[in-house]
């Protein structure tokens, strides 16, 4: 058991989240090269899902080999074994980036320098703040043109509603940047460009050197005593409970390219975040090192390899040790069983596991019975983890299928990618199964519908915008929709376990289909998952 404890504790399990460009890749990839993982920079593909368009969705399509690679993976630093999850860079993916997040202890945000809380990214850092897991920012790409530190920080604090802690602070930015200064060290860490080569060396030297003016200059000597006087004078304490509980982000400023402030910003990181935790489970909390094996799944992908049409479900495991061909119990199918193929991520290789302990993160086969947020565990030791909650579509589509022959595949890939959780499929009463409407969070995800139903089920599909924007589920059961009194453009559908809904165009529609049925209750999310 000991043995088992020492495992767990050496985990660290987090999540990479960024705006697309921001840095994301970079920084992995350096991580990955202090950890000894890689050898050499620019040998992480197929990092960038969905990162602009379909065009990159492709992309990932033709290379579905390593975009595994890019889900989950592994390295060691230390002591320590770190599980590095992948977010899609998109805010159109919001809702995978909240289930990855489901999966991890603590996250990651790289924001770039010069763009900081970008438009499209505020929802998907929201998303991270709704976890209230450990937030630590790597502000990116200090060697170019940077905007105001304290302007960056403002806007994160202002955005997000979190507080934050400079644990270092830049010395100019582009051109001119000189490195940083280590507020814990009361160091500097020097940083010096130079021409063409990527990686630079860092001279440490704290601010009372004689010779700091002449390192970084005399005017940025001035503005950083300036700067950490009022920093010093003015930022919040460090609080150790502020950030476990996402309510505080430690800042480091860096770039990534140029390797500057990384592996700083690692052991930091290390040091401040936190092994698997305790989970919430329908028998209270589990304890990672106490309880015996058990683990939930928050990602699903099908057709992970065209070749042999698989479909792997994404674990995390919350307590004990897995152990390859071991007997568990599918909680939500109330069944035992042995995990198939079970693959672990070490660095680019896609390796069978014999072992994995809680806070890693396994892809097992499944031959189609898992859905998101099921709870594996220990026969015998039944727990359920708390469900993954699923976020109300805002866009819908009427799709068919453009060759009524292809009937079959339309349906198995409809309800396929559905399951993945990508999309949700709703019927209008009394239709058949040849046409379907699909909500999404965000719109790319059509496209990417689209582009996988032509490319792994062999179906073109038509498509139809549809001008609903708000969902909500019926909750009386006993209430025939048919008898509602509804405006002219709420349309009333049904799931696939026949639960009826509304779709909605604005506000005002909802408010109507209130005031004139009394009894009728409606609700944001699906009460039966
Ligand atoms: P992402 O995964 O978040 O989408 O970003 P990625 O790491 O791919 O980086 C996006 C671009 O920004 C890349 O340039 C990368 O080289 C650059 N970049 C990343 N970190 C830094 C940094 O610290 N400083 C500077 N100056 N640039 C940085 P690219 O031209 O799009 O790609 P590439 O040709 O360099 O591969």
């Amino acid at each position: 058991m000991s043995n088992d404890r020492a495992e767990i504790e050496k985990r660290r399990t987090f999540a990479i989240i960024s705006h697309p460009d921001a840095g994301k890749t970079t920084l992995t990839e350096k991580l990955l090269l202090y950890g000894g993982a890689i050898a050499l920079a620019g040998s992480v593909k197929g990092k960038k899902t969905a990162r602009h368009a379909v065009s990159d969705w492709m992309e990932i399509e033709k290379q579905r080999g390593i975009s595994v690679t890019s889900s989950v993976l592994q390295f060691h630093y230390g002591d320590r074994c770190i599980n590095i999850l992948d977010t899609p860079g998109h805010q159109d993916f919001s809702e995978d980036t909240y289930r990855t997040l489901m999966a991890a202890d603590s996250a990651v945000m790289v924001i770039d320098a010069a763009k900081g809380v970008e438009n499209q990214t505020r929802k998907l850092f929201k998303v991270c703040v709704m976890r209230n897991i450990p937030i630590f920012t790597f502000i990116n790409k200090m060697d170019r043109e940077a905007r105001d530190p304290f302007d960056l920080l403002e806007e994160i604090e202002k955005e997000l509603g979190i507080q934050t802690y400079p644990m270092n602070w830049p010395i100019g930015s582009g051109k001119e940047f000189k490195g940083v200064y280590d507020r814990e060290q009361q160091a500097i860490l020097s940083f010096t460009a130079n021409n063409g080569q990527r990686e630079v060396e860092s001279v440490q030297a704290d601010l009372d050197d004689p010779n700091l003016g002449q390192l970084i200059g005399e005017e940025h000597r001035q503005t950083l005593v300036d700067d950490i006087e009022l920093l010093d004078g003015a930022s919040a304490d460090f609080d150790m409970e502020l950030v476990r509980t996402g309510k505080l982000s430690p800042v480091f400023f860096g770039s990534a390219l140029t390797n500057f402030g990384v592996e700083p910003f690692l052991k930091e990181f290390l040091r401040l975040t936190p092994p698997p935790l305790p989970r919430n489970s329908s028998a209270g909390l589990v304890d990672p090192v106490q309880a015996p094996f058990s683990a939930f799944v928050f990602k699903i992908q099908a057709n992970m390899n065209k070749a042999h049409r698989d479909r792997v479900a994404f674990l995390r495991i919350c307590s004990g040790k897995f152990e390859r061909g071991m007997e568990v119990y599918h909680v939500q199918g109330e069944k035992k069983m042995k995990l198939l193929q079970p693959q672990q991520l070490m660095a680019q290789e896609r390796e069978i596991v014999d072992e994995a302990y809680a806070g890693d993160i396994i892809g097992v086969f499944d031959p189609g019975i898992f859905s998101i947020g099921d709870t594996i565990c220990t026969p015998g030791h039944p727990v359920q983890y708390e469900g993954i909650p699923t976020f109300a579509p805002e866009h819908f589509a009427r799709i068919r299928q453009v060759d009524t022959m292809k009937r079959k595949q339309f349906v198995k890939g409809t309800t396929q990618i559905a399951q993945e959780g990508a999309i949700q499929i709703f019927q209008e009463p009394n239709k058949g199964m040849e046409e379907v409407i699909v909500g999404v969070v965000g719109v790319l995800q059509f496209e990417v519908l689209e582009y996988r139903l032509k490319n792994e089920y062999n179906v073109d599909i038509r498509r139809e915008g549809l001008p609903y924007q708000y969902i909500r589920w019926i909750d009386n059961k006993d209430l025939d929709p048919k008898k509602l009194n509804l405006t002219s453009d709420t349309k009333v559908v049904q799931d696939f376990k026949g639960n009826f809904l509304l779709l909605f165009t604005n506000e005002w529609n909802i408010n109507w289909a209130l005031e004139k049925n009394p009894d009728l209750r409606l609700s944001e999310v699906n009460r039966d998952t």
